[in-house]
């Protein structure tokens, strides 16, 4: 199965039939093994070893500056972007070290999908945002395809008669789930959502959280959010990343946020810093 994953992401077609999705609902999909991040000189990971399961949220949570977002963008190199940005170590998705000099990040990203604090739908219609997210990672672009994003992304029935409208004369919750939508049209594996509802309001960040729950089902979510009650509602891992870029702890969000194994946690979450 190793191998077959490992091929997968060496090419940009992909059978579903080869991504595990049938996997026992605990198995790992994320792994990292020692991974430091370095921003020229800068450390912004240290040493950071975690196994993200599959079907399940995985919230981060830590102080501005931890290295949340960087851990984020390690998963499906988007960091490849910045140049000053350097990786060591390992990082496994389904056992194959996307850091490989063979994996090709277009593939990669087709598997492992992102959403961004700012909702940032293109200046085109609601349609094309998401015929957008098919034909980027070289899918057929159907209307089928189009709406089943948008149903999965809770968006298709607010929006349903008025597909040719730009997507910016949304409200900011309903770009949000069309860059969702966006997001999950190429079918992928895993989505990593950056503080995707510090910039909504709360009415438009609880049809985020609800979206998420039901998205679980059938990806994987890992998802960056200050918010502590959001972590709590929502996920059902948390990994808590202090100063220095360390990962200080990783357990069952009910067991992080009761009974947290490291007083610097408990300060975190209870609010004494941070
Ligand atoms: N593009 C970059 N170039 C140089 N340094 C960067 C870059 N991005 C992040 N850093 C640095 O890496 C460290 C971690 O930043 P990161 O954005 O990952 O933190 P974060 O936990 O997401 O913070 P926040 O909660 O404020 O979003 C910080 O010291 C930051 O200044
Ligand atoms: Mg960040």
């Amino acid at each position: 199965m190793a191998t077959q994953q490992s091929d997968s992401l060496i090419t940009t077609e992909v059978s579903s039939s080869q991504t595990g999705r049938s996997a026992a609902p605990d198995e790992t999909v994320i792994s990292s093994t020692d991974l430091d991040v370095f921003y020229d000189a800068d450390k912004a990971l240290d040493d950071v070893s975690i196994e993200i399961p599959e079907h399940k949220v995985t919230a981060i949570i830590g102080p501005s500056g931890c290295g949340k977002s960087t851990f984020l963008r390690c998963i499906n190199r988007m960091n490849d972007q910045i140049p000053a940005c350097e990786v060591d170590g390992e990082l496994h998705f389904h056992g194959t070290n996307v850091y490989d000099p063979q994996v090709d990040p277009v593939a990669l990203r087709r598997k492992i999908g992102m959403v961004f604090q700012k909702p940032n739908p293109f200046p085109k219609s609601i349609y094309e945002n998401v015929a957008y997210g098919l034909r980027v990672q070289g899918k057929e672009v159907t209307d089928e395809l189009v709406e089943d994003a948008l149903r999965n992304a809770a968006l298709w029935d607010e929006v349903k008669d008025q597909l040719d409208e730009s997507g910016l004369d949304l409200s900011g919750g309903q770009q949000q789930r069309l860059c969702i939508a966006r997001a999950i049209a190429p079918d992928p594996e895993v989505v990593l959502m950056d503080e995707p509802t510090s910039a909504l309001d709360p009415v438009a960040a609880s049809k985020i959280e609800d979206l998420i729950d039901e998205l679980v089902e059938e990806y994987t979510v890992i998802i960056v959010t200050h918010n502590m009650q959001q972590a709590a509602r929502i996920s059902d891992k948390t990994a808590v990343f202090l100063t220095g870029g360390k990962l200080v702890e990783f357990d069952d969000t009910q067991t992080v946020f009761e009974n947290p194994a490291h007083d610097r946690v408990e300060d975190y979450i209870t609010g004494k810093f941070g």
